[in-house]
């Protein structure tokens, strides 16, 4: 729930301006990841000197601090290593204190900032006060500074990457993390498990490497006994006794070299996440679990704490498709409406190389070797949280119909709970926009342990989901910034439908209904610009619900996804109490909270339960509602002067949901709008929620 950002030059002459600039811009891309408090560690006036600014509130406090602090901006740095973070609270309030990054003493010999949270920080937190250290915030990262420090002072000579080895060794639970020390001068250890680090180079001259050599050495830093249960060790108060030297890695020096063969100046940006990098270079390449990254002198050496048979032993130096207009907001107000808008091009772009209007063909490159092994599977098992949930429910009843294979639809966390039966011959749908949510990336690890066979839907390249995930779909829904997703709904939505369509490929009795859905997607982009346009009588529209304590969102069948969703965008934006109501439930209690004062908006498209979701509008109207309505262009169901009504675009019943949550999305918007709030960053949430 965090964002963190490094920033590291050797042999390139920066300003201090520079390099402050640098960390706060990027923790700046990556507010969206949390927000209550920011901050950074650089190089200070003098040798083994850190300069520290820690600031509660958005990035733009911090760079106030910064600011008002006055630091010698003009000094220059012709190698240095500045390292900064954006902070959710999972341990600790937001304070200046419990703000990262942390420190292993008050000289700052070692600071940390970190993404994730350090299950056994008591137990690591105990042994250490047992040997004499003071712990100064309630955070679980404070233990990772300590620790490194403790293994230091006993080890002075040991290189920075092994004392890494041994730091990581210890600690149980999920990270990013980046590190570094005093006695590592301009040097940094970035090192992951279970949070995502993208690390982006920039060189002066040619780069002659495209890719980066993954190391291993059979014991690490520390003899295997002694490195991995905490509790045990504390007991024997054996932790941390001298590495076997024997067993010391050393590393081969891979640098960044030109085309002469010489290291050469060089620039390393670590982020979690590309958007906050592509403004400086777009060759990237992206750290997996278990990796721990030693940047020092223009190189870069990836060491392994794990040796996985299979794993790929290179990192690809990879080229980011995104453009920096991409994660600006341009001519809109905020990220989220500016993603709304996005929806037209966006879902192009899902479709885009993969469905052949003109033959009625979808090809979903990604699936193809396994499209005919999930053809036979027992169940396809959806698994997801939140908006992506909610799209998973939406595709549900095409599956069904589709593929005739039984589907089950299920939240992470819940499945997980119930610790669900999974099959060998089960196939798992992992659907996420940033594919690192937790609760979905506990679930896939779940099923990785059962046999199944594990299928991704992911917006974010190299996030955790799409890469351990056996095969998948990128929605190419583009970089999505604002909190609550919007256009990931959308791309989430058309490639789940390619997939149903091409797991149905082969069944002569589902063609006609095949071409009449691929005919449908072909017009969905003209459609959403359509349905944009009611913007500003939407907004108008939301003046009704000033000062209301609650709405009611009303949808049937495929459309009742459509509600929840809605629901979801109302209540996490407006902070209004907003409930979405399967209408078949209506008669069986919701009923009783209808009166002329409730706000009730129901959705009304066209499709087969039509008549069944009239009913629920009678009700309604019989006790005195007065509804706002979605329903399709000149419904003659719903005289204008009877109804106040938002006319939409009508598409293929399945399809129907895409443009419908479109009006909803745009509510949501203004009614936030109207009350002042922060659109872009809601109160309590975070956009990539990597905490259970
Ligand atoms: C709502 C929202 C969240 C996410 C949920 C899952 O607008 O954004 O409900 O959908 O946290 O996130 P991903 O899709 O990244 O797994």
């Amino acid at each position: 729930m965090c964002g963190i950002f490094g920033y590291i030059n050797y042999l390139v002459e920066k300003d201090r301006n520079y390099i402050l600039n640098t960390l706060i811009n990027g923790l700046s891309r990556l507010e969206y990841r949390g927000y209550d408090s920011a901050g950074l560690a650089i190089d200070g006036d003098k040798k083994n000197e850190v300069f520290a600014f820690k600031e509660v509130g958005k990035v733009a406090a911090l760079r106030k601090l910064c600011e008002d602090s006055k630091p010698d901006l003009t000094k220059v740095f012709d190698s240095h290593a500045g390292i900064a973070h954006t902070r959710w609270a999972t341990h600790g309030r937001p304070s200046r204190l419990n703000c990262h990054p942390h420190r292993s003493d008050p000289n700052w010999e070692f600071a940390v900032v970190h993404n994730g949270i350090i299950t056994n920080y008591k137990e690591l937190k105990a042994l250490l006060e047992a040997k004499g250290y003071k712990f100064e915030t309630e955070t679980d990262t404070e233990a990772i500074a300590k620790l490194a420090k403790y293994i230091y002072d006993q080890h002075p000579d040991i290189e920075f990457p092994n004392l890494a080895k041994a730091v990581i060794k210890e600690l149980q639970g999920a990270f990013g993390l980046l590190m570094k020390s005093v006695h590592y001068p301009h040097e940094v250890i970035a090192a992951r498990k279970g949070s995502p680090l993208v690390v982006g180079v920039r060189t002066q001259k040619k780069m002659k490497v495209d890719f980066v050599d993954v190391e291993y050495t059979e014991e690490g830093a520390l003899p295997a006994e002694r490195a991995s249960q905490n509790v045990a060790l504390k007991k024997s108060n054996n932790l941390l006794a001298p590495p076997d030297k024997s067993l010391l890695h050393r590393s081969q020096s891979r640098a960044f070299l030109s085309e002469d063969g010489v290291p050469m100046p060089t620039e390393f940006f670590l982020s979690s996440d590309p958007s906050a990098i592509v403004e400086h270079t777009k060759k990237v390449l992206y750290l997996e679990d278990d990796d721990i990254a030693h940047i020092h002198e223009g190189s870069l050496n990836i060491h392994r704490m794990t040796k996985d048979d299979g794993a790929s032993n290179v990192r690809a130096i990879q080229t980011l498709e995104i453009e920096l207009q991409e994660i600006m907001k341009g001519r809109f107000d905020h990220f989220m409406q500016k993603e709304i808008f996005e929806q037209p091009e966006s879902v192009v772009n899902a479709m885009r190389g993969r469905l052949d209007l003109e033959h009625g063909k979808v090809t979903l490159g990604g699936l193809r070797q396994y499209i005919t092994t999930i053809r036979r599977c027992r169940r396809l098992i959806f698994i997801a949280c939140g908006t992506s949930y909610h799209s998973c429910m939406a595709v549900r009843g095409i599956f069904e119909e589709l593929t005739e294979i039984p589907i089950a639809v299920e939240l992470a966390s819940d499945f997980l709970d119930r610790q669900a039966p999974v099959f060998r011959d089960d196939t798992c749908v992992f659907v996420s926009q940033s594919g690192e949510t937790a609760d979905s990336l506990m679930a896939l690890r779940y099923c990785l342990e059962r046999g199944a066979l594990t299928v991704g839907f992911v917006n974010v390249v190299g996030s955790s989901i799409s890469l351990l995930t056996h095969c998948g779909v990128h929605i190419n829904a583009g970089p999505e910034i604002g909190v609550a997703s919007t256009k990931a709904y959308t791309s989430q939505f058309v490639c789940m439908v390619m997939f149903a369509l091409s797991l149905s490929e082969d069944r002569a009795s589902k063609q006609k209904r095949r071409e009449e859905i691929i005919e449908g997607l072909g017009k969905i982009s003209d459609q959403f610009k359509e349905v944009l346009k009611l913007d500003q009588s939407v907004k108008e529209l939301c003046l009704r619900f000033k000062d209301q304590k609650s709405l009611l969102l009303l949808g049937r069948g495929a459309q009742h996804a459509t509600a929840l969703e809605g629901a979801l965008k109302i209540k996490e934006i407006s902070y209004l109490h907003c409930e979405a109501v399967m209408s078949g439930e209506l008669k069986h209690g919701v009923l009783a909270l209808v009166d002329e004062n409730l706000p009730i908006v129901m959705i009304l498209t066209r499709d087969d339960i039509f008549p069944k979701s009239l009913n629920a509008y009678q009700q309604v109207i019989a006790r005195k509602g007065r509804p706002i309505i979605i329903c399709n262009y000149d419904d003659e169901e719903f005289p204008p002067e009877k109804t106040d009504k938002i006319e939409v675009p009508r598409n293929v019943d399945c399809l129907q949901g895409l443009i419908n949550v479109i009006p909803l999305q745009l509510m949501s918007y203004w009614m936030a709008v109207g009350e002042g709030l922060n659109v872009d960053m809601p109160r309590n949430l975070a956009k990539s929620v990597t905490v259970e």
